[in-house]
């Protein structure tokens, strides 16, 4: 059985007090033992979400990370930095990431080699935008985005990778992927990996969906084979909205 997996995305937003307010929360819901819950605030807030959560099953991730181990970087935070506050999983590849902040694949292969020399779980990112979508090119970028960014990583590094399929167009937009397109792109997604891994790496990768998950349509898309949780943004700043969609599982 594949780890069933929810992660909040929490983007740019709360502030340290509306943090400590959300995991107040958070804390307060029970969370259901098959689930892995996530949550990645801004970096300013990660060691505040650490200690808060410390004794608690959610477990706390970045929402990116350089792939630098020290310099001349204004601005930015390294691996080492993250782990230091506690933070063991980063979020890479993003389409935010990419598309605002200049990220291709060739710099997230770099970042996701830096994550997984720390030892670190890495949540990475792949979809396609709405015009490749309408080109029907969704397939060849996300494998693209695959190959170019993650497949350089050996065997043994699988057991640190979690997958999250986004496709861009359903971010933020209300507009969700039916369950069957995103059913139809997880068990694509499986059968890359599968293709140039083997079946039982692909078999045992988690596969996440992202994309205006609600805890209406959460049951639904969670119930496709493919389907193994969710990386969700907007619904995820509400603890009651985003604890109905972890015990969508259920
Ligand atoms: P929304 O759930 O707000 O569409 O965001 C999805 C996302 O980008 C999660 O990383």
């Amino acid at each position: 059985m594949r780890k069933r997996i929810v992660a909040g995305n929490w983007k740019m937003n709360n502030d340290l007090a509306e943090t400590e307010v959300l995991l107040q929360e958070l804390k307060k819901q029970v969370i259901p033992e098959k689930v892995s819950v996530l949550v990645a605030p801004s970096f300013t807030n990660l060691q505040h979400a650490f200690e808060s959560l410390r004794d608690h099953p959610i477990a706390v991730a970045a929402q990116t990370m350089h792939q630098s181990d020290h310099g001349a970087f204004t601005g930015e935070v390294s691996a080492a930095m993250l782990k230091s506050v506690g933070v063991k999983t980063v979020i890479l590849g993003h389409s935010e990431r990419r598309a605002y902040f200049d990220e291709d694949n060739a710099l997230l292969a770099e970042k996701v080699t830096t994550a997984l020399r720390h030892e670190m779980t890495v949540i990475f990112c792949i979809g396609e935008t709405l015009q490749e979508r309408k080109q029907g090119h969704h397939v060849e970028v996300v494998t693209a985005q695959l190959e170019e960014g993650l497949f350089h990583i050996s065997e043994n590094h699988w057991q640190h990778i979690v997958l999250a399929y986004e496709p861009v167009w359903a971010i933020g937009t209300g507009e969700t992927a039916s369950p069957e397109q995103a059913q139809e792109m997880h068990k694509e997604i499986r059968n890359i990996v599968a293709s140039s891994y083997s079946e039982s790496i692909a078999d045992k990768v988690s596969i996440l969906y992202g994309g205006s998950v609600k805890p209406e349509n959460a049951k639904e898309i969670f119930g496709q084979p493919d389907v193994d949780g969710g990386l969700i943004g907007g619904a995820s700043l509400n603890a009651r909205s985003f604890m109905e969609i972890v015990s969508a599982f259920l």
